[in-house]
């Protein structure tokens, strides 16, 4: 019997669940609660907060990128391509998850890189990883890299370098939602007698948010809530809808929505506030881990977050919370969508 494509990669499924102790989970709502006729207080509140570590799915192919890349390389075992094309910018984590597998199943891979990265001397580590991994890459200039899904374009690279098998920037295409809704059926085995009030995950392309839209239920959440990435208010709303095949409103779906206040100025962008919400975030997780009793350490290994993914959600929520956005004692889910990879030349600027 052929290997499962879980096991060949050694993928840690499901990933855990894992509470998060932040002080910031307590919140004041704003209503003065009168405690005794002459003293009059602010009610002070909190949130259950837990987070999914789809992060620790795998060292490389970790996050959303497993589950977005779950049924293409299930179709590979059965039917490998010969040669499979990407895109992507040169920090991509699908890039970087794709070609490693790639490597893995012996399968020519080409990544066409946005920019011209070619004058630089060094490589940086992600794109280093792919030349590692015999990737063949060729960098194209953003107004060629605009291209990337014209039908025209297309049929000239799969000719020019005879490709059988493309697959779209961040690995976002139909077969993506497949794995996000496996995802909800882990988080439904564990959390089958309480449900959570919303599951909230960073927003690029959609197509993550779409699929756990479209495989949820609401006996898993009230509602799912992303956290915009860049800054596309409507547009990405147009991208979920677009994978959901339908509109935002029609009600077969649970409520769902984007935030659009926590994109820090772009794709990528950061500023010294956020920069420092990550370094503190992850200085206390780290503290707390180290001061854990050891039968912890098993289960809650510490939640490390970057600023162009998982950085931005937890600000969005952070922010949320201080908001009074939930009700008191609302169960809160994050996904952890991984990323840590794309991060590696980033440094952190301490408060
Ligand atoms: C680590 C990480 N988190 C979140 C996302 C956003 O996911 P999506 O593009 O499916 O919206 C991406 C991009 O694919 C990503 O690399």
């Amino acid at each position: 019997m052929t290997q499962s494509i879980q096991s060949l990669f050694n993928i840690t499924e499901p990933s855990p669940m894992q509470r998060v102790n932040a002080k910031w989970t307590q919140f004041d709502d704003g209503k003065q609660c009168s405690m005794q006729q002459e003293r009059v207080e602010n009610a002070s509140h909190q949130v259950e907060l837990w987070c999914k570590r789809d992060d620790l799915l795998h060292p490389i192919i970790s996050g959303n990128k497993w589950r977005k890349l779950l049924k293409p390389l299930t179709d590979f075992r059965q039917d490998p391509p010969n040669h499979v094309l990407s895109f992507g910018g040169p920090y991509s984590n699908h890039l970087h998850a794709l070609a490693y597998c790639c490597y893995r199943l012996n399968i020519k891979f080409t990544a066409i890189i946005r920019g011209a990265y070619l004058s630089k001397q060094t490589l940086n580590p992600t794109l280093s990883d792919l030349k590692a991994w015999n990737t063949n890459l060729i960098y194209v200039d953003k107004q060629t890299y605009q291209r990337k899904s014209e039908v025209e374009y297309l049929q000239q690279l799969r000719h020019q370098l005879d490709v059988d098998t493309v697959i779209p920037e961040g690995g976002s295409q139909q077969d993506a939602l497949l794995g996000m809704k496996y995802m909800l059926e882990e988080i439904a085995l564990v959390s089958a007698d309480k449900k959570f009030d919303a599951i909230i995950l960073p927003v690029g392309s959609g197509a993550s948010m779409a699929g756990i839209v479209k495989g949820c239920d609401n006996s898993i959440t009230n509602e799912v809530i992303g956290i915009g990435v860049l800054n596309g208010k409507g547009y990405l709303e147009g991208l979920v809808s677009q994978f959901l095949g339908q509109e935002k409103h029609q009600t077969s779906y649970l409520p769902w929505r984007i935030e659009h206040d926590f994109h820090f100025g772009g794709y990528a962008k950061t500023t010294p506030e956020l920069d420092a919400f990550c370094y503190t975030f992850n200085q206390q997780q780290i503290t707390e881990f180290s001061t854990a009793a050891p039968e912890n350490h098993n289960i809650d290994t510490p939640i490390v977050i970057e600023p162009v993914y998982s950085g931005k959600c937890f600000y969005a929520v952070k922010s949320l919370i201080q908001r009074a956005y939930f009700a008191p004692n609302s169960r809160i889910l994050v996904i952890h969508t991984g990323g840590m990879q794309g991060a590696r030349a980033y440094q952190h600027t301490p408060v």
